[in-house]
């Protein structure tokens, strides 16, 4: 039987074939669209020696220059908008801890498409109009919120846009309200399943059934402490705002095996983060994206900084992107080993007394650089011995799966700041 959830768009189970003349008639069109109309483009695009006619095939592709964050910077706030402002709708910006914030735009016809492409990702997850989706990413600026929102509606779900914050009342107001799926940043989520515990709700007897998490990186071991915690199906929702914001690609529910790209809207290449050069599908390296039906910001060859590797397709005919194991630019060089924060979280959650709380601090003695890793107890873990135990246990692991000799510090339950939305992973001490 055809249910709203089984439900697919042709294209989700379209031929390859199809797939890339879909991909080729749209990125020639796309890279007209960013020559004719934004200056910028059309000067990158003649120092490289290109001109949008040189894409006859998918390949051609790699002669076209990248695109990085800081050429939104360089032509801060709407130089590189295709379209006059008068037919932009919508402005979202990311928060730019450095430097000037990256600013997109979108047009009507944009914010129809995004709705579209984030209702099939919900769809994707499980999601159908019977849902009552509680939506925790942050309204405002961020695309988290609003970019969910209107997928959820488009859908036919209940929304609650309660945003984040207010963690008591998230708590209460999933058991008054029925919440059949959660979205958010894991990390708040898991905030929001301590703070259940706290005033004594069994978030395993709530009526979540599914959620969908992303916005940061997680691994296996925090889909299992979500799935378990929760009782809930847990699936992984990747986006950047650049590209869009959330719903570039989303995991399926029957095979949870990873992100679906949805190609008929980004193209994505995967390069060798030193050289540029594009790498066969399989390879590890950064993920680039070329957005294929974008009017107000179109991008070309957007540099994600996201390290990871493109996968075949399996529940759908487009190919997926295996778990992101860090961005390049988080990446810590410890004593030269090179270590990404979600390898270390990978080892925490290995032991079973350890929370999901944690916090790395990197400092330098002399000229040796320290990683500290501070990590809260379970709650209920409150013996002296359990402790030690815990820490001895995580440094070994993290030596042995690693290869650098940590401190790690047992903090207590409560000890280390909770995120409202991006948790903050890293604390790098070291005199830049
Ligand atoms: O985080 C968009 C989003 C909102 C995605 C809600 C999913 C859910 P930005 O603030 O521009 O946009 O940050 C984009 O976040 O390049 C990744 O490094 C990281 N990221 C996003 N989703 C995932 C994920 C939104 N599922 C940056 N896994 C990206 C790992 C993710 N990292």
């Amino acid at each position: 039987m055809v249910t709203d959830a089984t439900r697919r768009e042709p294209i989700e189970t379209a031929s390859r074939d199809q797939i890339a003349a879909l991909q080729l008639a749209r990125l020639q069109k796309t890279l007209a669209w960013a020559y004719d109309r934004v200056p910028h483009y059309r000067a990158k695009f003649e120092t490289a020696g290109v001109h949008p006619d040189d894409l006859r095939e998918l390949a051609d592709l790699a002669r076209f220059p990248f695109t990085a964050k800081q050429d939104l910077r360089d032509t801060y706030p709407y130089g590189m908008f295709a379209v006059p402002l008068d037919d932009v709708v919508r402005i979202h910006a990311s928060s730019g801890t450095t430097g000037k914030p990256t600013v997109v735009g979108y047009t009507q016809n944009d914010i129809d498409n995004w709705a579209g492409i984030m209702a099939r990702s919900l769809r994707a997850a499980g999601a159908s109009r019977s849902d009552i989706v509680h939506v925790t990413h942050g309204y405002g600026l961020f695309t988290g919120g609003l970019g969910v929102h209107y997928g959820a509606e488009r859908l036919g779900c209940t929304v609650v846009p309660i945003s984040g914050g207010q963690t008591e009342r998230q708590a209460q107001l999933i058991r008054d309200f029925k919440a059949t799926m959660i979205v958010g940043t894991p990390s708040y989520v898991l905030n929001i399943v301590d703070e259940m515990e706290r005033l004594g709700i069994d978030p395993r007897s709530t009526s979540l059934r599914r959620g969908m998490f992303g916005a940061e990186p997680w691994g296996e071991q925090m889909r299992t402490e979500l799935q378990d915690r929760l009782g809930i199906a847990a699936m992984d929702l990747y986006g950047l705002s650049e590209v869009i914001g959330p719903g570039v690609a989303a995991e399926c529910i029957e095979a949870r095996d990873g992100p679906v790209i949805w190609e008929d809207h980004f193209y994505p290449e995967i390069i060798d983060p030193d050289t540029g050069k594009v790498l066969p599908d399989g390879e590890p390296g950064e993920l680039v994206f070329t957005s294929l039906t974008k009017e107000a910001l179109p991008v070309v060859r957007y540099r994600t900084r996201d390290l990871t590797r493109l996968l075949p397709p399996t529940s759908r005919s487009m190919r997926r992107i295996g778990k992101i194991t860090g961005r390049s630019d988080d990446m810590l060089i410890i004593r030269g080993v090179n270590v990404f924060p979600s390898q270390i979280e990978e080892q925490i959650l290995k032991v079973p007394k350890l929370s999901a709380h944690y916090l790395l601090e990197v400092s330098r003695d002399g000229h040796l650089d320290e990683l500290d890793v501070l990590v809260e107890m379970k709650p209920d873990v409150v013996s002296e011995a359990d402790r030690e135990a815990a820490a001895h246990e995580l440094q070994h692991h993290i030596k042995s799966f690693i290869g650098i000799s940590t401190r790690v510090r047992i903090q207590h339950h409560g000890a280390i700041e909770r995120s409202q939305g991006k948790a903050r992973r890293v604390i790098d001490r070291r005199p830049r």
